[in-house]
């Protein structure tokens, strides 16, 4: 499948020629807007809203809140015109019942498909233990952004195929590999959308400078005992190799590249020949990516 990647260094756009395809297509990848909101249903998160909402509206462009720069990029993306858009996590600070319903109600105000996976944070209350048991219980409240199976899900846009796997504990299971292999196997051009970047040599001076580890999924050096304990990342699990050989050196060249956030800085690079990693600059920055997919 012939599919190029225009070079650039932009944060905020991404432009990818796919030969055959049906039209040009426009989507909006948008991640860690860490919005904070609480109110009397969630009583024990309304003191971490406060708290924690102050420190992201001090990092917002022009001393918006985080809700307010969101509300921003919604429009912004409207006003674009696009075709669909995909939120790859992070994109609530808990998973407070008023953050969600926030969520929603700016991925209906889209009118488009959306798509949403989960970040370290969208199911993780700052009073409880982060674990994969603790995901598992909020994953119910996730649904209403996620969709039933809030692990893997897809949809398909103008013949590409949008898929999300929830890799946000640094690990995915045996099942959503075999997922990303059932999506790939239909033969169409796809995209794959992650909260958490798969290990990359490009991107890791960027991820260590800023958070004195090598928090992607896969990384195996650069850590050390105490980074891996703080992280909770204590290896990686054999399905997630699995998941990096497939898409680093597999039967995978259908996939035209990655979308991910995570690490809150933009980036663009290679993961394997002629496929690229991006990674979105925070929405809580006023960071966005609009994914040009071009027919010729
Ligand atoms: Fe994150």
């Amino acid at each position: 499948m012939g599919i190029r990647h225009e070079s650039t260094t932009s944060d905020t756009h991404a432009r990818i020629h796919i030969e055959g395809l049906e039209r040009d297509l426009r989507i909006l990848h948008l991640s860690d807007s860490h919005l904070t909101e609480a109110d009397e249903r969630d009583p024990e998160a309304v003191p971490h809203a406060e708290e924690i909402g102050a420190r992201f509206n001090d990092r917002t462009p022009e001393g918006q809140t985080a809700r307010e720069v969101f509300e921003q990029t919604i429009a912004y993306a409207r006003e674009q015109g696009i075709d669909a858009a995909v939120l790859t996590g992070d994109m609530i600070h808990f998973p407070a019942w008023a953050g969600i319903e926030r969520v929603e109600s700016g991925v209906k105000d889209l009118g488009v498909p959306a798509l949403f996976t989960s970040g370290n944070h969208d199911w993780h209350f700052p009073y409880l233990e982060w674990s994969d048991a603790t995901r598992q219980i909020h994953y119910p409240r996730l649904e209403r952004l996620a969709g039933e199976n809030p692990a893997c899900h897809s949809i398909e846009i103008g013949g590409v195929r949008l898929v999300t796997l929830d890799n946000s504990t640094y690990q995915v299971s045996f099942e959503q590999v075999a997922f990303l292999r059932s999506e790939l196997d239909k033969g169409q051009p796809c995209l794959l959308f992650i909260h958490i970047p798969i290990w990359t040599e490009a991107l890791l001076p960027g991820v260590l400078d800023q958070w004195k580890a090598p928090i992607m999924m896969c990384a195996s050096d650069g850590w050390t005992e105490e980074t891996r304990s703080r992280w909770k990342v204590p290896g990686n699990d054999p399905s997630t190799v699995e998941l990096y050989e497939l898409l680093t050196q597999g039967e995978s060249l259908n996939l035209a590249g990655i979308f991910c956030g995570h690490v809150h800085f933009g980036h663009a690079g290679l993961y394997r020949e002629g496929r690229w990693q991006y990674v979105a600059q925070p929405g809580f920055a006023g960071g966005y990516r609009l994914i040009e997919l071009l027919s010729s």
